[in-house]
């Protein structure tokens, strides 16, 4: 299970964690009664596809089809549509993947930027080898999954045929409506449900995660069981459990004007969990003019970057490390060198894991010297249960956080504006009214 310790952060006292009482009992009511705003976005509370389900069988299936026909997998999607299965894959199975001589497929993501640069680099990977595609977009409208899946889909038909591609391409959208899902209907791709009641932020354990995951060769049941073992420890605690603790103190740090949270991790193939994990708190708190500002390092790296602003800068922050408790068992040792021109024979037989963790601890110690506070979450680490669990410890340290804040967790209406102005820019039909204006401000840059 997920654990969470705050127990040394000097800011934070039983009476800061207790004046929170009232309005967590709230939170946690909102949750469990699905009452509180947003309540029908809740649908990962309960996990939208469970093992024994059909929708999860169909996903198993494909990514075994995909595998077997396949050396890349192209994902496209943005957002919640791309961050989860991203994240995954990279923490689980390296950031290399894709070079490992593992006999997985490559997974390659795009449709999350208007790079063409990166697509035609993707492409040009893709010469010689077996290719599916994978579209992700709930709206089916995002702009930049649309461009890119216009572009790779001419690359698919004019590879393969429109017949051979239409069974390479797979698309994962809402069941009911959406340019993408007529387009699917239309050319006859399978297609994946991504659920009317889960967020793109909160939907890396539906389709949208998962297939691409399992393609890759995570072990999705793992994965879905241990987020259920998360899922059930929390509904099954009471008010006092670490998940709620963490998502107390959070807004006990924004109250003490630490605007930001440092997610920590001293591993680097957490990095893009780290991108993840900025979506998930960033889209659901960032509103109303409230909310933490999620940020996310990796540490030792970035000690030797923004180390010195955390140490010895503006107090605006605090850290939540990560920490994963089970060693690494082919973490390498240092071996012993005669000459020792560089000083290490002291450390001679110690796992780079080993050493790894002194230096968290050390920097622990020292950013608590110099004012700032850090709190641990500690979970299993690199296998798929434990990362299960901490997704699901997130989702639900996210509602109940966002809920005690007193905003609605679920909706983001911010991430509307810049795109009412790049269409108005670009001349879609229907934004005419504003493009003078914006032409016009565009002068005063
Ligand atoms: O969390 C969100 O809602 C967004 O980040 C979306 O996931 C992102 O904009 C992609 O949207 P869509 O899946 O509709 O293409």
């Amino acid at each position: 299970m997920v654990n969470f310790k705050y127990k040394q952060m000097n800011s934070v006292s039983e009476s800061d964690i207790n004046a929170y009482a009232e309005k967590l009992a709230l939170a946690d009511k909102y949750l469990r009664e699905k009452s509180g705003a947003g309540n029908d976005f809740l649908g990962w509370r309960d996990l939208n596809v469970r093992p024994e389900g059909e929708e999860y069988a169909r996903i198993k299936a494909c990514a075994q089809r995909i595998r077997e026909n396949s050396d890349i997998l192209i994902v496209i999607g943005i957002g919640g549509s791309y961050l989860g299965a991203r994240a995954v894959i990279e923490y689980l199975k390296t950031p290399y993947h894709n070079q490992l001589k593992t006999g997985d497929p490559e997974v390659y993501f795009l449709g999350n930027s208007f790079s063409g640069g990166e697509l035609n680099a993707v492409l040009s990977l893709c010469e010689n080898k077996r290719v599916s595609l994978n579209v992700i977009s709930k709206s089916g409208t995002t702009t930049e999954s649309a461009v890119a899946f216009r572009i790779l889909r001419e690359y698919m038909e004019s590879r393969y045929g429109r017949e051979e591609a239409a069974k390479r391409i797979i698309a994962t959208t809402d069941a009911n409506r959406g340019a993408l899902l007529s387009l699917a209907k239309q050319e006859g791709y399978e297609c994946f449900v991504i659920p009317d009641d889960v967020g793109g932020r909160f939907s890396v354990l539906t389709a949208v995660g998962l297939l691409p995951a399992a393609v890759a060769g995570v072990d999705t049941d793992a994965l879905l069981n241990g987020a259920i073992a998360q899922r059930d420890a929390i509904m099954n605690a009471g008010l006092d459990n670490p998940c709620y603790k963490y998502a107390v103190v959070r807004n006990v740090m924004l109250d003490k004007g630490k605007t930001n949270e440092l997610l920590v991790s001293y591993d680097p193939d957490f990095r893009f969990m780290g991108e993840w994990y900025k979506q998930l708190l960033g889209e659901s708190e960032g509103k109303d003019k409230k909310g933490l500002f999620p940020a996310s390092v990796t540490y030792s790296s970035d000690l030797h970057s923004l180390g010195q602003f955390v140490q010895d800068g503006s107090p605006i922050m605090f850290e939540t490390i990560v920490r994963a408790t089970n060693p690494d068992p082919n973490s390498p040792k240092l071996p012993f060198d005669t000459a020792n021109g560089d000083g290490l024979n002291f450390l001679t037989g110690a796992t780079m894991d080993e050493i790894n963790e002194k230096a968290m601890m050390g920097t622990l110690l020292a950013h608590r010297d110099g004012g700032t506070d850090s709190a641990i979450i500690d979970f299993g680490g690199k296998d798929a249960y434990s990362l299960g669990e901490l997704i699901y410890f997130f989702f639900a340290a996210c509602a109940i956080s966002g809920y005690i804040l007193g905003v609605n967790p679920f909706d983001q209406p911010g991430v509307e504006a810049y795109k009412k102005n790049m269409f108005a820019l670009l001349g879609k039909p229907g934004y005419e009214d504003g493009k003078e204006a914006l032409l016009e401000k565009i002068k005063t840059i």
